[in-house]
């Protein structure tokens, strides 16, 4: 059963002979046009099987989604710095993440799980005991619009900053930085 020879033809005719294998991968090069649809609407019958299969299987892969206990958060110079940061970088850079309901949906959990964990190891406003010696980049990271990450903000349009929200942030930032800068690694 080849479907690259004129006797491909045969398959059309004979559903149960069609294999998944040849299915997924081989595009028949020779089809009738009374059986060709059929055959076609089998292949992609049996590939969307496959994919809705693989998506079942995959959310049984365990992901955690943590917050862990908030031990020694940064001493903050003002409110308002906690308030703009809490908004734009505590879902990635703290224990008070908000995990939303598609985290909880692979394959994105994957991603956001991954952001998440990478973040806090960078930075974490809620654990000033880490070194958290990447707190110099953040001036850099926001002027070139690395952070907050681009697919973040597709979900989270509050994030977007203004211009003045961003430089509030920047300056109090610094403040906090001279009256509780991170520990020395
Ligand atoms: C959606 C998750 C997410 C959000 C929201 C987010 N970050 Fe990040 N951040 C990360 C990840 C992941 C990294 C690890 C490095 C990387 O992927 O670039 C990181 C790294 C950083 C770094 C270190 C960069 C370096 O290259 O050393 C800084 C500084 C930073 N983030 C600041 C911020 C600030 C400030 C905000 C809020 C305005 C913010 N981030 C919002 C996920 C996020």
């Amino acid at each position: 059963m080849t479907a690259k020879t004129p006797y491909s033809v045969r398959i059309c005719f004979a559903d149960d002979q069609i294999q998944p294998y040849y299915t997924l991968v081989q595009i028949p090069t020779f089809r009738t046009p009374e059986c060709g649809a059929k055959y076609m609407t089998k292949k992609i019958n049996i590939g969307l099987g496959v994919l809705a299969l693989i998506f079942v299987a995959i959310q049984f892969v365990p992901v955690e989604r943590t917050n862990p206990p908030i031990t020694g958060e940064v001493n903050w110079a003002n409110e308002e710095t906690r308030e703009i940061a809490k908004k734009a970088c505590f879902d990635c850079h703290s224990h008070e993440t908000i995990w939303p309901w598609y985290s909880y949906v692979a394959p994105l959990s994957f991603r956001i799980v991954h952001h998440v964990n990478h973040g806090r190891e960078y930075l974490n406003f809620s654990d000033w005991s880490q070194p958290n010696e990447d707190f110099d980049e953040i001036k850099e990271v926001i002027d070139e619009g690395e952070m907050p990450l681009w697919d973040y903000l597709l979900m989270h349009s509050d994030a977007k900053l203004t211009p003045e929200e961003t430089e509030a942030l920047l300056s109090g930032l610094y403040e906090t930085y001279k009256q509780d800068p991170p520990v020395e690694r």
